[in-house]
């Protein structure tokens, strides 16, 4: 099914309808099947994806590339640092150029929030937002979802309203500066999930103000309280530690190790069998230790391969763009060949 829709710029403007839609089209695409349930073949027949990323990324720049070329689609990688972005190319010359030689979606990265929503406004395909400053990571919220999802064994097909109901989820960390803990408020309140966000208070500034402003049943909990976090936890969410900004003295490095990495023993105090999930990358060591990030209840490289059958669930459902055909009878091609005959 595709939507009547260009962009993906963030799950805030999806509807559960279309979150529900995302996750049947990603288990579907598990199993190597088209929308129509069919053998998957073509299903973006040569359309050209190109990759610019602006910012550094493995999972996601990788993930996006092999989810378009299992949909038969050309890619084409920029990076930032080799583009005539360091010459001073502006991103909107850049978005405009892209446009002009043919491509057709656009995946963007970028260190600033709200680049995706410009580069949408100049290109005239889909643009795909990969992570856009502290802002906003739809796909990542996506895949989580979806991970949690099948972590506790929600069957395929169930819709999102309501199918995490009754679990408690805790995203740990560094809130202030995470587009990922941003969009994924916006999934898991939507799922029904009971969501609580915790860290040093310093990195949750302005989240409960946030939460007060939702809609009274997707309001979540903050605390800087882990203990009380980790009370009854069904899943237990690492964010990275920016280590950039604890530098800059917002909270001390040790005592962010002392007071909320995930250990074995933290874990413990969640309920038996509780997940724990990271979006990457890992700091082992850091905001988890090595025992949790690999060991039996952690989902951290199921939330890597989820990734693929997202973002081809989400390449798949936007619109392409309907470029001008020539007048054939005025077209270059058809003026050359008669000259030559
Ligand atoms: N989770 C995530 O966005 O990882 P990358 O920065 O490696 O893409």
């Amino acid at each position: 099914m595709t939507w009547d829709r260009r962009h993906l710029l963030d799950v805030d403007e999806m509807s559960v309808d279309d979150l529900s839609d995302i996750m049947r089209g990603a288990e579907r695409m598990q199993q190597g099947l088209s929308d129509l349930g069919e053998p998957l073949e073509d299903e973006l027949c040569d359309a050209r994806v190109a990759l610019l990323f602006a910012e550094p990324s493995t999972r996601t720049r990788i993930s996006f590339e092999v989810a378009a070329r299992n949909l038969a689609a050309e890619t084409l990688v920029l990076e930032a640092a080799s583009s005539s972005l360091v010459k001073g190319e502006s991103l909107v010359d850049t978005v405009r150029n892209l446009d002009a030689i043919g491509i057709e979606m656009l995946v963007l990265r970028h260190h600033r929030a709200g680049a995706p929503w410009v580069a949408a406004r100049y290109f005239g395909g889909a643009v795909i937002n990969a992570g856009d400053g502290w802002h906003a990571h739809p796909t990542q919220a996506l895949l989580d979802l979806l991970t949690l999802r099948e972590a506790f064994g929600i069957e395929g097909g169930e819709a999102v309203e309501g199918s995490l109901r009754g679990r408690k989820v805790v995203v740990v960390g560094d809130v202030l500066h995470s587009r990922v803990a941003r969009s994924n408020i916006w999934t898991l309140t939507a799922a029904g999930a009971e969501l609580w966000l915790c860290g040093p208070s310093p990195l949750l500034r302005g989240f409960d103000e946030l939460s007060r402003s939702m809609p009274a049943d997707r309001r979540f909990t903050v605390t800087d309280d882990f203990d009380a976090a980790l009370r009854d936890a069904d899943a237990v969410m690492a964010l990275r530690v920016q280590r950039e900004r604890m530098a800059k003295g917002a909270v001390s490095f040790d005592d962010y190790v002392t007071g909320y990495q995930v250990t074995e023993a933290r874990l413990g105090r969640a309920r038996p069998g509780a997940w724990f999930l990271h979006p990457g990358p890992v700091n082992e060591g850091i905001e988890v230790t090595r025992g949790v990030a690999r060991g039996p209840r952690s989902l951290v490289l199921e939330q890597v391969r989820n990734g693929v059958p997202i973002r081809m669930s989400v390449l798949a459902r936007l619109q392409r763009p309907v470029r001008p055909v020539p007048d054939q009878a005025s077209s270059p091609t058809r003026d050359l060949s008669s000259a030559l005959r």
